[in-house]
């Protein structure tokens, strides 16, 4: 495993459609490797997920997780994925969130909406189909992430660009709001 330099926004490899993976090279130790590096980088810089694109790889691979994760801490836990040729459908109906995002690529924050509730389909890791409903913020990471295999980051999403800040005046000035939308659109206990 190796942890990998993260590309940052302005890189034009970050812009570029990522293509599917084949079922045979799906098994081969370049992109079993690969997956390890996600994994190990993601973890490293503690993110709670990290697409292939954004370590140079131009394949739609993306990694996700969040435990106690101290970059976001008022996330639900999402047990490690690993999401080979991700798709999402919205659900008709789905309501949205202005989602406070931020990302490994992206030194800013900022306000996106998201579908709160969407149905994903990918391969695991060892080639299984799944097919699985996904909702509140956890579906806010999987846009995010799918996004980035389309080259698309969350700054192209900023509605409104007064809303992007620095992590530190986040803390500072936004945080807390943040958190009392979430928990007015019951996505938080109390
Ligand atoms: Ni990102």
């Amino acid at each position: 495993m190796t942890v990998r330099d993260i590309l940052s926004i302005g890189d034009p490899r970050l812009r570029q459609r990522a293509r599917d993976v084949t079922t045979e090279e799906l098994g081969t130790a370049r992109v079993q490797g690969l997956i390890d590096d996600l994994i190990a980088t993601m973890r490293h810089a503690s993110g709670a997920g990290l697409a292939a694109p954004q370590v140079g790889e131009g394949l739609r691979i993306a990694v996700m997780e969040v435990e106690a994760n101290e970059r976001y801490p008022y996330k639900p836990r999402l047990p490690l994925t690993v999401a080979v040729n991700p798709t999402i459908t919205v659900t008709p109906d789905s309501p949205t969130l202005m989602v406070n995002e931020g990302c490994l690529s992206v030194p800013l924050r900022g306000d996106v909406r998201r579908h709160m509730d969407i149905a994903v389909g990918y391969l695991d890791r060892h080639g299984h189909r799944i097919d699985r409903h996904v909702t509140g913020l956890t579906a806010g990471t999987w846009q995010h992430e799918v996004d980035h295999l389309d080259g698309i980051l969350f700054t192209d999403r900023v509605e409104d660009p007064t809303t992007l800040c620095t992590w530190e005046e986040f803390e500072t000035h936004h945080r807390r709001a943040f958190i009392e939308r979430l928990r007015g659109a019951g996505l938080l206990g109390d």
